[in-house]
């Protein structure tokens, strides 16, 4: 077998192969994580819809399973005080759609469920020192940070811009995750505004790669061995990849999502934040047709998913994804629909073989 002609992150991570297992809040699994990092990549635990004691339980399963490195993540957005007048807009313009569905609009609705990285979440990184804790959407405040790097993880976060790159890195980052607009789910962007601006995987990372002295780790439409060797080529030294592992069975995915992504293909996906209230890419349902892909009217990330999560449920009952988020890159038809280990292997030798051929 070949070597990889960049070791840096093989070196910094601690892991064989230079495949990184997306963190997908909602979709990946423990079993996923645990296929992954046996396989010699980095698998990872996903902690922005799980309590502190559900992110306790995966971790302690994960270690349980194996002793291979991994990396839990986070989401570091702001939340925000409730905005009553915002809220009451955007219930007004999804009224049509409760009366279609026969569902009453004035129940009150759910409290969102994505959670930022705090102090509760920050003391269970410093009990289980998972060797690598990554953020999406920016960093957390220097305080937070701090403690994390001082357990002695490896800190991780992505970044859609060049400018975003060079903050995390005067922050400290151990390496920088490039992630193109072709990524599936939401933009971890965190300066950068206009979703229309962000540049693709193949513009960021060589610039990205330019700018920053860490590593660099390419993201976004990387789903067979073909986008590996091209983000190496580009200056990577590694890459994270989602949307491939939906496909795996290891996967925790709705069927009517499943079936959606048998759809995909390069031109059905588009960048919307009226399922969350935050960018994401995902595959195109009514919602995003009808009421967006972007609008105004969607209240602050994650608080646009509350009053959304009765007509997902019954929309998702009958069969339909209208109000669902559909999360997929635009490289979801390249995914090969293997078990996770097999797909890492798989993307790293294949890699191997085009790149000592
Ligand atoms: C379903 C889904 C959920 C995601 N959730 C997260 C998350 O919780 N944390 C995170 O850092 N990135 C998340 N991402 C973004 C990935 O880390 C990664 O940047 C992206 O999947 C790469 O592009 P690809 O989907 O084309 O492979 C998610 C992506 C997908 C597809």
């Amino acid at each position: 077998m070949g070597q990889w002609p960049d070791r840096r992150i093989l070196d910094l991570l601690g892991i064989e192969l230079p495949i990184l297992q997306a963190p997908m809040s909602g979709f990946s699994t423990v079993e996923m994580a645990v296929a992954v990092s046996q396989a010699g990549g980095l698998g990872a635990l996903a902690c922005a819809q799980l309590s502190v004691s559900q992110a306790e339980d995966e971790l302690i399963s994960f270690r349980q399973s194996t002793n291979r490195p991994i990396n839990l993540n986070f989401f570091c957005h702001r939340a925000l005080p409730a905005n009553p007048v915002a809220m009451a807009a955007w219930r007004k313009r999804l009224r049509g759609y409760f009366d279609e569905l026969g569902l009453d609009p004035d129940a009150e609705p759910l409290a969102a469920s994505r959670l930022p990285f705090d102090e509760a979440y920050c003391a269970l990184v410093e009990r289980h020192r998972p060797e690598i804790v990554s953020f999406h959407f920016g960093l957390p405040q220097a305080g937070l940070l701090a403690r994390v790097k001082a357990t002695g993880a490896r800190v991780l976060s992505s970044a859609t811009t060049v400018a975003e790159a060079v903050w995390l890195e005067e922050q400290g980052v151990d390496a920088v995750i490039a992630m193109g607009a072709e990524a599936g789910g939401h933009r971890g962007s965190f300066l950068a505004q206009d979703m229309n601006a962000q540049p693709g995987t193949f513009a960021l990372v060589p610039q990205v790669a330019d700018a920053v002295r860490v590593p660099v780790i390419a993201a976004g439409g990387i789903a067979d061995a073909r986008g590996v060797v091209a983000a190496l080529a580009l200056g990577a030294s590694a890459v994270q990849v989602g949307t491939a592992f939906l496909f795996c069975p290891e996967a925790k995915i709705s069927d009517v999502h499943r079936r959606a992504l048998d759809t995909a293909a390069d031109d059905n996906t588009q960048i919307t934040n009226v399922l969350t209230g935050r960018p994401a890419r995902g595959l195109t349902n009514r919602l995003m047709r009808e009421v967006g892909p972007i609008s105004s009217l969607a209240p602050a990330f994650p608080t646009a998913a509350g009053p959304l999560a009765p007509l997902k449920a019954k929309a998702e009952a009958a069969g339909f994804g209208n109000f669902s988020s559909l999360w997929a890159g635009q490289s979801a038809r390249l995914a090969p629909h293997l078990p996770a280990a097999e797909l890492t292997r798989r993307m790293a030798s294949e890699a191997l073989d085009r790149l000592s051929a």
